[in-house]
């Protein structure tokens, strides 16, 4: 049978596969909310404007609940032959109400119907990216806290760099999902803009007022141009973007977890709500929800990459593969917003070691910057030579297989004449710390005002 909705010009109705590449519903009807709010809005507003009459949007404003509400309870009866969740909902009102709601789609196309349902989704995926984002911020906030002054190596390479402060760690990731939150802000400011009466791509004859129904779904105002309001799906590559950087950030967090938490490390411990056993070695303690985080990022940014491949010189206005947004979209907020949630509590419930960090920041050289420093600053020598004199120690010290400070002072003399007990008192891992008091540095004191200019931020 041809369809009803279009039936008007088709003898027949389609092959049983065009069917199946055509309908969306089996994953559209994620967007069954958006799209009975938009319609609600818009019958409202046909009304106000005299386009169709009171009655008719009190009947359809009501059925649509009814419809709303079905869903809910989960007997709706969902029909791929109705391809998606719009021709689905409006063919479900016609059922309950009959002839009004023939006049609901007036001066609308499923194309700016799409539109709108789907921003309204995504605007709320954003909302929820920063409340995920926020809760984590106060997690690693307060792991800063307790340990704004318990010395841990600081890495380049993985290898040993120089003494910085677990609080500073923790606060380096606090900036960037700071920048995170700040990402989904901007990207929502941008994207809260109605599609809603651009109809299929040109406009529309009847006297819409588009102001009126942007207030009434939260949108900040109308888009300007009807054809740019159906084609466009930059504000889903605007999420997924933001969302592929901040799974870049879950990831590389994921990953020091990892580390940490192994048996060469031991700097963290992670409660056993976040870890798993082995079926076979009864000393393991795997840490799979990191590792789970760590992998997020190859699916968010899968799907970022395939949206940006279907949108890519595809001709205004609308093209049906732009119903390939939304799957992608679905899968990288859910993963997200779940990775989000799975870091935030990893991090509340982790054991910093402090002593295991404090040991392992005093080993492998990682005061041999603060000994050149003293060399510039105490022997007046050169930074380059002190580098040099420096490097030398280093070489003596791992050949008799200590530490800088397990050097005797003779020792050191034999290298550099101009050295002095003082020197000792840099070489502790307390010392160099305390030192690094340029702004943003990784000083106690520093790190302190960090945490306390972000509790600001959050109050
Ligand atoms: N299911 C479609 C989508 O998700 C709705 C828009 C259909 N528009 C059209 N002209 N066929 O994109």
């Amino acid at each position: 049978a041809a369809n009803s909705m279009w039936g008007g010009r088709f003898a027949s109705g389609p092959d049983a596969i065009m069917e199946a590449i055509n309908a969306s519903i089996g994953f559209d009807r994620r967007l069954y909310a958006q799209d009975i709010r938009g319609s609600r809005a818009h019958a409202a507003m046909l009304a106000a404007q005299g386009i169709i009459s009171d009655n008719d949007a009190t009947a359809i404003g009501e059925g649509l609940l009814t419809v709303l509400s079905e869903i809910e309870a989960g007997n709706f009866p969902f029909s791929t032959a109705l391809e998606d969740i719009h021709m689905n909902v409006e063919a479900r009102l016609k059922d309950l109400i009959g002839e009004p709601a023939g006049r609901l789609h007036t001066g609308r196309s499923r194309n700016d119907q799409v539109a709108t349902d789907f921003r309204l989704w995504v605007r709320d995926q954003c909302d929820a990216a920063t409340e995920g984002l926020h809760a984590l911020i106060r997690a690693a906030l307060s792991q800063a806290e307790a340990g704004a002054d318990w010395v841990m190596p600081g890495f380049t390479h993985l290898q040993t760099a120089q003494p910085v402060t677990w609080g500073h760690h923790m606060m380096a990731y606090v900036e960037m999902f700071g920048r995170d939150v700040s990402r989904f802000e901007d990207a929502r400011r941008r994207m809260n803009e109605s599609p809603l009466g651009a109809a299929a791509l040109a406009g529309t004859g009847y006297p819409l007022d588009r102001e009126a129904t942007a207030k009434a779904l939260g949108f900040d105002r109308p888009m300007a141009n009807s054809l740019d309001a159906v084609s466009d799906r930059d504000f889903a590559l605007e999420f997924l973007s933001a969302s592929s950087i901040c799974a870049v950030h879950l990831s590389r967090l994921a990953e020091e977890l990892v580390i940490w938490s192994s048996a060469q490390f031991r700097f963290v411990s992670m409660s056993d709500k976040w870890s798993t056993g082995s079926s076979i070695m009864p000393q393991k303690r795997n840490p799979d929800a990191a590792e789970l985080i760590r992998a997020k990022i190859g699916r968010i940014l899968g799907a970022t990459v395939a949206l940006f491949t279907v949108m890519k010189g595809l001709p205004l206005a609308y093209s049906k593969d732009m119903q390939e947004d939304k799957e992608q979209v679905f899968d990288a907020a859910d993963h997200l917003l779940l990775a989000l949630a799975a870091m935030g509590g990893m991090l509340s419930d982790l054991t910093a070691n402090r002593a295991n960090m404090e040991a392992a920041a005093s080993s492998g050289f990682s005061t041999a910057t603060d000994l050149a420093d003293w060399l510039v600053r105490e022997a007046g020598l050169p930074f380059r030579d002190a580098h040099h004199v420096t490097g030398s120690l280093v070489a003596m010290a791992e050949a008799k297989g200590c530490d800088l400070d397990d050097l005797s002072l003779t020792e050191m003399q034999s290298v550099h004449a101009g050295i002095n007990q003082s020197v000792y008192s840099v070489l502790g891992v307390h010392n160099s710390v305390a030192s690094r008091q340029s702004y943003g540095g990784t000083a106690p004191d520093q790190v302190r005002a960090q945490i306390a200019r972000w509790k600001e931020k959050l109050a």
